[in-house]
């Protein structure tokens, strides 16, 4: 803890907001009185609101809601346990409780006499409680540095400015339990703070009363209200908001490990972001500070040394995007089809009358012609079965009504939205599978919301915050800070072995300067290291349900690598004979066993080859055994099935369903099985794959069942079917700190499943990426840097022709140096080839340590996809190729 300093007069205010989590340990009260003497230091007066102990407005709640006198006694003893442990923890006299304590009990037994519920002024007073309780000792904490420190009943400073309410018993809640604060400027009360009695105030948050003096409380998460009406009427210098995150981030950093912190927003941002379910501020005390422009900032109490933050004020936009995705849970979608609405007057009102009339707000309304869709909020109001079927039976009269529960908003957030529409074009995508109930565009322009079931949301929300900001940042580096797991676990924090192994080139820096740095060889180069491939190999052959892994040669077919894989016992599979001649020239023992050919739309003379070959062939497509019945006639065949669902990293690579050329629908399958029958063909397995890049371990079961269920409809085993084909596809981490996305022991144990209700069929699989990927790296050399418009750019020797998958895919491999720089901050830049193509950009705002011209840069996790797909466009030359082992 730091020690005081006596520095008035002080000439500004500073108001700092310490919350629940902020509040409960000695650690915090020692931050919370570091920063009283940093305020005081930058010669202004702090004045500290807080609210109650973490856990104890709920217990004061239940309090005053239960009916049981055994129970509010429990509870009672509870609070007073939970307050006098903490003030011995605090090392403080017990006794400075006492006062407080009996008021909590007197208005106890009051609530006990009564039978029915408390009424909300009694129950504003009970909740209070749990306030007082905390600042009376973070009082009494803080006099040992600050001896001047005053303690103000908020009482005096916090006034409501709702008028006295009707009768209703309604409105009565809202009076005294979600009371308006006012914040209109307090200049007398300013310069009373100011004359330098007292050094430090600190008073209760979500406390207030009206002109009689009563009670009344500023509503959940009323301290924020507080702090921020308080900043208001004394025109504050800045408000501080204490938590226990530094900020505002991209998506909910808890949920969203990749989510990045928000530096500076606009007053109008912050507002739509905490409407729409963004939980670090309450979404009522952003406008007292936006009326005076004081400018609040969000700090982290756990690292109060932290430099980044959140600072939010009146910040003008240089450019719009979208700034962050939120969500709120427990929406209920009410949709209410009419064709008596069309040109008519009053339907609107009609509806929305009764809305009102169950005391509803509607969060998005979307209307067309026939049909008015709104969303309301069952977390935030009262939504049960009391409510809903009068409502149901009442708007059932006037329209056909259809009622989704348990959904999700999930809103984008930022300013001038439909500006942008047309840069949110690709990720649309995400909901290509998925139901939205309803999308709607926020008159104020800052919020474009869906509303989706909640199985789904999850998923979608980390989907759309990988499209909009997994490289998201912006040229002044002004908005887009560190994401939540490098704030967290800072680079070299973590003891834990690395779940994949996309540096495994950090143990070779010396040898793979030497091969950039020699006469012979030339850059860019692929490097592959084969101890990678190996370990790759092991988790799938540990699978002892697999019968035998195939390995895609398309992935990438340098020849050690097959050696590598031969000598591991996989076999290969190929879809063009120029693999299988390659294999023939590069495979220490070729043998037609060990090959599978899966062409599709191949020449048939292929077909006619692999056969003469003794090889294993999959067809894809009946019309090829129709129209050349000779060639198929008495052959062993697998057939591909075309499962109607796909899944993959990006849509080209999506092998199944309506739209893709690949496979033979399920519902042709008698078809199929009438030709195979016809010419006497063997039919000896079937065959999916649903596409390239897939996270979700248990897709290859639910191949393998269906496959399975296929093969039992035309006799199964007793008819010769034995091999089943789940085909390849499985993910690897694409970014450097993520676990892998594809989990080999979740596959064990989904497949185990299959093979133990059906143990007559051996299961194949066809991995391609999963065996290669995080073994090979581009090794590319700067050539040029540029900044232009505030962009800087690093032009490297490799690029859309050597590595073809940014471009082609929007996908994202990792970039760093060679040789780690030490020091010097990093820069926000384009990773550009040399290739006279827009799209020649490797990666998109990279953070980086700057780089000059000679530099080595290291595009990682590139051993899949890579030196196959390169190009020599524009004459650039292919890349080289070197393996170590
Ligand atoms: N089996 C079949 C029938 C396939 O079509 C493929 C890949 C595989 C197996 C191997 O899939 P893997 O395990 O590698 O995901 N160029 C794209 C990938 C295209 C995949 C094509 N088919 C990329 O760079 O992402």
């Amino acid at each position: 803890m730091k020690h005081p300093v006596t520095h008035p007069p002080y000439d500004d205010i500073v108001v700092l907001k310490f919350g629940g989590t902020s509040v409960s340990s000695l650690k915090c009260w020692q931050v919370i009185a570091d920063q009283l003497i940093r305020v005081q230091e930058s010669g202004r007066l702090p004045v500290v609101v807080c609210s109650a102990l973490g856990g104890v407005s709920d217990a004061l709640w239940e309090l005053a809601d239960t009916h049981e006198p055994r129970r509010l006694r429990e509870l009672l003893k509870h609070i007073r346990s939970k307050h006098l442990e903490f003030v011995s923890s605090l090392s403080l006299d017990p006794s400075i409780l006492t006062a407080t304590l009996s008021r909590l009990e007197s208005l106890a037994n009051e609530r006990k006499s009564l039978h029915k519920r408390a009424s909300p002024s009694l129950k504003a007073c009970l909740l209070a409680q749990g306030e007082y309780l905390l600042t009376t000792i973070g009082y009494e904490f803080l006099k040992h540095s600050q001896p001047t420190i005053s303690l103000v009943d908020a009482k005096l400073w916090m006034k409501t400015s709702t008028p006295l309410p009707d009768t209703t018993s309604y409105a009565d809640e809202q009076y005294f339990l979600a009371a308006t604060c006012d914040y209109q400027p307090a200049p007398q009360l300013r310069s009373a703070c100011l004359d330098g009695r007292h050094h430090a105030y600190i008073t209760q948050g979500f406390v207030g009363s009206d002109k009689r003096g009563t009670t009344v409380l500023f509503g959940r998460g009323g301290s924020d209200t507080s702090a921020a009406c308080l900043a208001a009427g004394f025109r504050a210098s800045s408000l501080e908001i204490w938590t226990d995150v530094p900020g505002i981030f991209t998506a909910n950093p808890k949920e969203i490990p990749d989510s990045r912190l928000l530096q500076r927003l606009s007053y109008e941002e912050v507002q739509e972001l905490a409407s729409s379910g963004a939980k670090v501020l309450h979404p009522r005390c952003i406008e007292p500070v936006a009326s005076y422009g004081i400018p609040l900032s969000i700090r982290w109490t756990e690292q109060p040394d932290l430099t980044i933050s959140t600072q939010i004020g009146p910040f003008k936009q240089s450019e719009f995007r979208i700034k962050a995705i939120t969500s709120k849970t427990g929406i209920y979608v009410f949709s209410m089809e009419s064709i008596q609405m069309w040109q008519q007057t009053g339907f609107l009102a009609q509806v929305f009358a009764l809305f009102k009339q169950f005391h509803l707000s509607c969060d998005t309304v979307s209307t067309s012609e026939t049909n008015i869709t709104v969303t309301v909020n069952s977390e935030t109001q009262t939504l049960n079965e009391e409510i809903l079927t009068p409502l149901r039976k009442q708007l059932g009269r006037i329209c056909r009504l259809t009622i989704y529960e348990d959904c999700v908003t999930i809103s984008l957030v930022g300013q001038g939205i439909r500006s942008i529409l047309h840069r949110l074009a690709p990720m649309m995508k995400v909901f290509e599978d998925r139901r939205v109930f309803a999308v709607s565009q926020a008159a104020n322009n800052l919020n474009l919301s869906f509303t989706v079931s909640r199985s789904d949301s999850s998923a979608t929300v980390k989907e759309l915050h990988d499209c909009l900001f997994s490289e998201a940042t912006d040229p002044h580096l002004h908005t887009f800070g560190a994401t939540w797991k490098q704030i967290t676990h800072p680079p070299g924090s973590s003891t834990a072995p690395a779940k994949n192994d996309l540096f495994w080139w950090k143990n070779y820096v010396s040898q793979l300067q030497k091969i950039a740095r020699s006469t012979e060889s030339s850059l860019p180069a692929y490097v592959y290291h084969l101890p990678t491939i190996e370990t790759q190999c092991r988790k799938l052959l540990d699978i002892k349900a697999i019968h035998q892994i195939h390995y895609a040669i398309k992935a990438n077919h340098h020849p050690a690598i097959i050696q590598l894989l031969e000598s591991l016992g996989i076999g290969f599979d190929c879809v063009s004979y120029g693999e299988i001649d390659h294999l023939k020239q590069h495979l220490r023992d070729f043998h037609p066993k060990k090959i599978l050919f899966t062409p599709n739309f191949a020449p048939v003379s292929e077909y006619e080859q692999a056969f003469k070959d003794q090889i294993l062939v999959t067809v894809d497509n009946l019309d090829l055994i129709r129209n050349h019945p000779k060639v198929f006639a008495h052959q062993k065949l697998i057939l591909r099935m075309d499962l109607g669902t796909r899944q993959g990293h990006h849509e080209y690579v999506r092998t199944a369903g309506e739209q893709s050329k690949f496979g033979i629908p399920v519902d042709f399958w008698q078809d199929a099985r009438d030709l195979i029958k016809r010419h006497n063909i063997h039919l000896v397995g079937l065959h999916a794959h649903q596409g390239s890049g897939i996270g979700t371990p248990d897709t290859w079961k639910k191949v393998a069942t269906a496959l399975i269920e296929l093969a039992e409809t035309a006799g199964g085993n007793d008819a010769g079917i034995c091999m089943i084909d789940v085909g390849g596809g499985f993910g690897v981490a694409d970014k450097c700190d993520e676990s892998s996305v594809f989990c080999p022991e979740e596959l064990a144990t989904s497949l185990a499943e299959v093979k133990r209700s059906y143990p007559g069929y051996q299961i194949l699989i066809e991995p391609g990426r999963f065996l290669v990927a995080e073994a090979g790296i581009i090794l590319t050399e700067v050539h040029q840097t540029k900044t232009k418009n505030h962009r800087h750019y690093i032009g490297v020797d490799a690029g859309m022709h050597t590595l073809i998958r940014p471009a082609l895919y929007g996908a994202y491999h990792h970039i760093c140096h060679l040789n780690p720089k030490t020091s010097g901050d990093k820069i926000i830049a384009d990773i550009v080839g040399p290739i006279c193509e827009s799209g020649d950009v490797l990666g998109r705002e990279r953070i980086i340590s700057p780089t000059s011209p000679k530099d080595l840069l290291v595009v990682c996790g590139a051993g899949a996809y890579g030196r196959v797909m390169s190009s020599n466009y524009n004459l650039r030359g292919f890349p080289a190729e070197h393996v170590l082992s």
